[in-house]
């Protein structure tokens, strides 16, 4: 399976059998779009273009395939994402299938963050695909999804608001740390003290509230900059991004926790960019052993988006008889009835 990934910032494409990555190819726009202190659509979408033919031929490449004629299928995320970004993809997705006769298959790009998880490649084998609670937490998502089996989605808690990266982002922005802010508040944070300033823990009081929100938090720290000016020292830099991130972390940990009780599954993957987080693995990990249940991150190189977790989703619809579809949606929930497998 050939798969294409350009949702966001990322252009990627990759070879996977079944679980197993062949070859994984990520060019990232960090660059690009570090100067604006966020995703620039139209920019993203003209690097996706440049980016796009020179990354599936390295992906051919490393994967040690001249041409497709290996293959069995295709794939490209088809939402949610930005629609222009997305566009480049699937047409060029749409091409090759053209091209080559090769089915394509739509990926969602959430159903591709939860196999994330199971990924083998030279580094680690892969793990059989197992029912398990879901935390989603990316730059556009902050979810909890009861995962039951492929295609079988069921969301029990999301945002209200901002998402945990877009948080990570933005409080970066506020203290002049720049894009993307989730990997420098995570390496500030671990020289700093978590329990510096309090800020809030949004709803977390209801027990049976599974929902999250984080533009609050986010405007706590603007609050105190503006009170107290932005940090003087690298100790007080390092503090504030240590009390946010806690604030953070307490706050998935402890839904997710919660979501786990109320479905009865025995594992807890934690997925996308944000899944990165140091003090979040920590956390999470702790928690699974205090209440014996199983806590599973995909590597670094898999946290982010990649085009190997689209492959290795379409792998298993394509293993599961599914008929290949492919719709352009820039917002798509994952329990759409469209996700459900209908086998041809
Ligand atoms: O999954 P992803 O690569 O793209 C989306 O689908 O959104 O997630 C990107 C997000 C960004 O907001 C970035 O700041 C955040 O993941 N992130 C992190 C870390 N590394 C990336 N957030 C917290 N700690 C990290 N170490
Ligand atoms: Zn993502």
């Amino acid at each position: 399976m050939l798969a294409l990934e350009s949702s966001c910032d990322e252009t990627a494409c990759a070879v996977v059998e079944g679980l197993e990555v062949r070859s994984s190819v990520v060019a990232s726009q960090i660059a690009v779009h570090a100067e604006f202190g966020g995703i620039v659509p139209e920019l993203a979408s003209r690097h996706h273009l440049s980016a796009v033919i020179p990354v599936i031929e390295r992906a051919l490449d490393e994967a040690g395939l001249r041409g497709f004629d290996a293959l069995d299928a295709l794939a490209v995320t088809d939402g949610p994402g930005l629609v222009g970004a997305l566009l480049v993809g699937v047409q060029v997705a749409r091409g090759l299938a053209a091209a080559t006769g090769l089915p394509l298959f739509g990926v969602h790009h959430m159903e591709g963050h939860i196999f994330s998880a199971f990924l083998g490649d030279a580094e680690r084998p892969a793990t059989p695909f197992v029912p398990h609670l879901a935390l989603l937490v990316s730059g556009g998502h902050s979810e909890l999804v009861d995962v039951g089996g492929l295609g079988d989605y069921r969301i029990l808690g999301a945002t209200r608001d901002d998402a945990v990266g877009e948080a990570y982002d933005k409080v970066s922005k506020l203290l002049g740390l720049g894009y993307p802010g989730g990997p420098v508040i995570d390496r500030l944070a671990a020289e700093g003290d978590p329990e510096a300033i309090a800020f809030p823990r949004a709803m977390l009081q209801r027990r049976d509230n599974l929902e999250f929100s984080f533009s609050g938090l986010k405007t706590a720290v603007l609050v105190h900059i503006e009170e107290n000016g932005q940090p003087r020292s690298r100790a007080e830099l390092a503090d504030l991004c240590a009390s946010f991130q806690a604030a953070v972390v307490e706050v998935l940990v402890t839904k997710a926790r919660r979501a786990r009780t109320k479905v009865g599954r025995d594992r807890i993957h934690v997925v996308g960019g944000v899944s990165a987080n140091r003090a979040l693995r920590a956390a999470m990990a702790a928690a699974g052993e205090a209440e014996g249940f199983a806590v599973v991150s995909p590597p670094l190189r898999y946290c982010g988006d990649n085009a190997a977790m689209i492959a290795a989703a379409a792998a298993a619809r394509l293993a599961a008889d599914a008929s290949p579809e492919v719709d352009v949606r820039a917002s798509v929930a994952l329990d759409d009835p469209t996700m459900r497998l209908v086998p041809r």
